[in-house]
This record gives C-alpha cells, sequence and structure tokens, in this order.
C-alpha cells in the first residue's frame, strides 16, 4: 500500500494536528465503519455510499505522543469491503491539496467524488448524485444506503445540511456534536439579535426557549444536556433513532473536559446499535449506583 494511505510519519503532505481525544473518535469510527459495511454488503441495495462532510487531509499527528493516525477519509478507503461510492469534502485548499494526494493513490480512486467547498453548498449536489443514481437502479434493488461522518471543527455545519442527508437520501450519521463550541458561544448567542451561528446549527430559533427554560440554572452541564436533547429530537423528526437520551459518546480533552460528543442517527435500529458497540470499548466502567 502507498505511504499516502498508511499512518506513516513522512509522507510529506500535511496533517491534522490532533490532541489524544482524537484517536478515540476515529477508533470508534473505524469499527462502527467495519460492522455497518460487513454487515449492509451483499443485500438488496443499489449502491453503499460513504460521505465525509469534513474530511480533513487524511492524517492526524497526535501532538501528545507524535503518533500518526489516519482521518476519517482514510479509514473509509481502507476498509476492507469497499463502499461504491465516496464523497469527499474540505473547504481549505491547502487540506483539500493534500487529501486530494493521499486518496489519489487509493485502488478506489475511481470510486471517489472529492469537493474544495463549504458542505453546507456541496450537500446539494452530492444528493443530486446519489438521488439520480437511484433513478437509475436496477429492477428489484432498493434505494442507496449511505452513510455521513459529520465532523466539524465547531458549529459549522448547518441544520439544512443534516436535514439534506435525512430527507433526500437514506443516510445514517454519527455526527461530532460540538458541546464545546455551543457552550463557549450560546450566552452572546441568545442576546444576538442576529441570526448565529446556533440559529443555523439548529435551523430555528427554538433553542432560545430551551435555554431560557434552564432558569438560573445555566451551568455547562445543563446547557449540554438541553442542547443535545433538542438536537436529537430534531433528528428523530426526520425519522431517524438516535442514541439519545444519553446515548451519545463523550469526548474529553487532556485537562477532562467536555470537547464534544458523538452522535449517531439511522432509519434503523441496527445502525444506532453498531454505534453503541462501536463506543461501548470507550466507555468508562459504571459504578453500581451511579447511571
Ligand atoms: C475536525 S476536522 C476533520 C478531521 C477529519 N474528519 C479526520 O478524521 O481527520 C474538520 C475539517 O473540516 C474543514 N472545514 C471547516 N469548515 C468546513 C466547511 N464549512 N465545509 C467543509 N469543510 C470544512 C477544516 O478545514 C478541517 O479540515
Amino acid at each position: 500500500m502507498h505511504k499516502y494511505l498508511q499512518p506513516e510519519a513522512e509522507d510529506g503532505l500535511l496533517m491534522r494536528d490532533s490532541g489524544k481525544y482524537a484517536k478515540e473518535k476515529l477508533s470508534i469510527l473505524r469499527h462502527f465503519l467495519y460492522m455497518f459495511v460487513t454487515s449492509m454488503r451483499g443485500k438488496s441495495w443499489a449502491a453503499l455510499n460513504y460521505i465525509d462532510l469534513e474530511a480533513g487531509p487524511g492524517k492526524n499527528l497526535i501532538r501528545e505522543t507524535g503518533e500518526v493516525v489516519l482521518g476519517s477519509p482514510l479509514l473509509a478507503l481502507n476498509t476492507e469491503h469497499p463502499f461504491d461510492n465516496y464523497f469527499l469534502v474540505e473547504q481549505d485548499r491547502d487540506i483539500f491539496a493534500s487529501l486530494e494526494q493521499r486518496v489519489s493513490q487509493s485502488d478506489r480512486a475511481d470510486k471517489i467524488v472529492l469537493f474544495n467547498e463549504d458542505c453546507n453548498s456541496a450537500i446539494d449536489k452530492i444528493a443530486a448524485v446519489i438521488e439520480g443514481k437511484d433513478r437509475h437502479k436496477d429492477l428489484g434493488r432498493w434505494d442507496s444506503l449511505n452513510f455521513a461522518f459529520i465532523d466539524p471543527e465547531g458549529l459549522e455545519v448547518h441544520w439544512d445540511t443534516i436535514a439534506t442527508l435525512g430527507k433526500r437520501i437514506r443516510c445514517d450519521l454519527v455526527i461530532n456534536f460540538s458541546t464545546s463550541g455551543i457552550t463557549r458561544n450560546i450566552a452572546l448567542a441568545y442576546v444576538s439579535p442576529d441570526e448565529t451561528a446556533i440559529d443555523r446549527l439548529f435551523g430555528n430559533r427554538k433553542w432560545r426557549t430551551d435555554y431560557e427554560r434552564l432558569g438560573s440554572r445555566k451551568e455547562s452541564s445543563a446547557v449540554r444536556r438541553a442542547m443535545i436533547n433538542l438536537y436529537a429530537k430534531q433528528l428523530q423528526n426526520l425519522s431517524y433513532k438516535t442514541t439519545e437520551p444519553n446515548g451519545e459518546h463523550i469526548i474529553l480533552n487532556s485537562r477532562n473536559r467536555q470537547l464534544y460528543c458523538l452522535l449517531c442517527a439511522s432509519k434503523h435500529q441496527l445502525g444506532v446499535d453498531f454505534f453503541s458497540q462501536a463506543a461501548a470499548k470507550f466507555k468508562p466502567p459504571q459504578l453500581p449506583g451511579f447511571a
């Protein structure tokens, strides 16, 4: 396998500078992808597609250890059994160039479509391609089954983008939900007269009512819980089964502060079960008497 596709330190291309927590996220994704592809291939789906809305350069350099770990697009390209199509989006020009060079060496390169733009605009094109292929599927096949990994740095993925995945195509989701982005910005966003990133994240202003309802109990843990619950409810309104209530996988930074949590949304309970199994390896042991 070409060095661009392996976790080797020196391949001369950009890597994402990441904390140790990124390994946990990517390990859960790797296990999830294994279960998803292994069990869904060979069924009557018109195609099995992988969508990465924020792909990054393809490799992460773990700052605490100097270790190099493969990023989400390369994990998806290295699964034992391939997806039929890979839609990879990365907005930053230099990061995109490294991503493009790396994935060009994959023996699945002919299955990859790359987008160097904002995922909130690329999503319509991706949905249109998949809808087009589904319209021309062979007799007796179901529509395609899609999986999207949504791994933002903060609050940049709009609700409309999630709704496109939930309504226009059949697409399971694993979402990095930036709880720290929310707790950092919510007090200012709440008093802002303008449309804020949190308004776009939820696609409406209802979060303000839920935030108000917390009254004087606006500590971070209460805000996180309320916002995860609201987001999960919106996913459920798109006919998703979700990991909620309380099934999110929390990712902490090196100071034990919550950075984000991983949420799974699937049109079938099996997808959520796959995620729970993949995440279970990283759950801290439960003490008796503590939920
Ligand atoms: C957390 S990183 C993704 C890491 C990657 N999934 C991995 O596993 O290594 C987020 C990436 O999204 C890119 N990005 C930020 N805003 C974006 C947007 N609106 N659309 C597409 N990509 C974006 C950033 O340049 C960054 O590379």
